[in-house]
């Protein structure tokens, strides 16, 4: 199927970077990423910290940046949350939501990742919902049925044209076992069958790597990447958002 949207090539900072630190990324990555192809989108998620300072170090770049996750509520007795509002003020665009991160070591489960993709969607930021398997699920034949489920109660009443489905099998997460492009184009394709709608971007993530780009996004079902480690370099994560784009027939 053509691409009608813009591939979405992510960064997730995960818990790394200082304000110093990101201040110094943005001025060695902006350069590589001046003239990129039209047909791709770069988005950064630093932590909560370094928000506003990237944000005022990517103005006008093109780049656009991303918080890590999002509180379902606008503002109340929630100790260490953030709420929409708060990313808006700072020109964030989008919210990653439901990584396996937060879902395993703040047992998050799929309703409240729901409840904070339609607070995502509700203040006009774009929620990157995150779905995968584990080891032992896909080893014992349960990838499809987790990942269905995921989609079916993780996604249930969102804008299909305002979302972002990011494929991540956890086995594949920081481990430099990329998922072979064409298992995650078969997955990324059964999950844009379950949302139901055509135009879902669907990203893969999961050791994304300057040596994996090209191969993934040349993939029909794949529409931009999800990049954790590699993303924490401005060489690297540049190299991956300058991906080669496959010769159109
Ligand atoms: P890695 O690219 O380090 O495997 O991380 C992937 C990820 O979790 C992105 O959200």
């Amino acid at each position: 199927m053509p691409l009608v949207h813009k591939a979405v090539i992510a960064g997730n900072w995960k818990m790394h970077m200082t304000c110093a630190e990101a201040q110094a990324f943005a001025q060695a990555f902006l350069p590589l990423v001046a003239h990129l192809p039209t047909d791709r989108e770069v988005v950064l998620a630093p932590p909560f910290t370094a928000i506003a300072i990237l944000s005022e170090a990517l103005a006008g770049s093109g780049v656009a940046i991303s918080a890590q996750n999002v509180h379902w509520e606008e503002k109340g007795a929630y100790t260490g949350m953030i709420s929409a509002p708060m990313l808006l003020e700072h020109g964030v665009t989008h919210a990653i939501v439901g990584h396996s991160e937060p879902r395993k070591y703040y047992s998050e489960t799929d309703e409240q990742i729901n409840l904070r993709a339609r607070s995502a969607q509700a203040h006009d930021l774009i929620p990157i919902v995150c779905v995968g398997e584990s080891l032992d699920q896909r080893e014992a034949s349960e990838t499809e049925r987790v990942i269905h489920r995921q989609v079916e109660q993780g996604l249930e009443g969102l804008d299909p044209c305002r979302l972002i489905v990011a494929y991540e099998p956890i086995w594949a997460i920081g481990t430099g076992k990329t998922c072979a492009a064409s298992e995650a184009n078969r997955i990324c394709g059964l999950i844009r069958g379950w949302v139901g709608h055509p135009e879902v971007i669907v990203q893969y993530g999961g050791s994304v790597s300057p040596a994996t780009i090209d191969d993934l996004m040349v993939q029909s079902d794949i529409d931009g990447v999800l990049v954790g480690g590699a993303s924490l370099d401005p060489l690297s994560f540049g190299r991956i958002a300058n991906y080669q784009a496959p010769v159109q027939a």
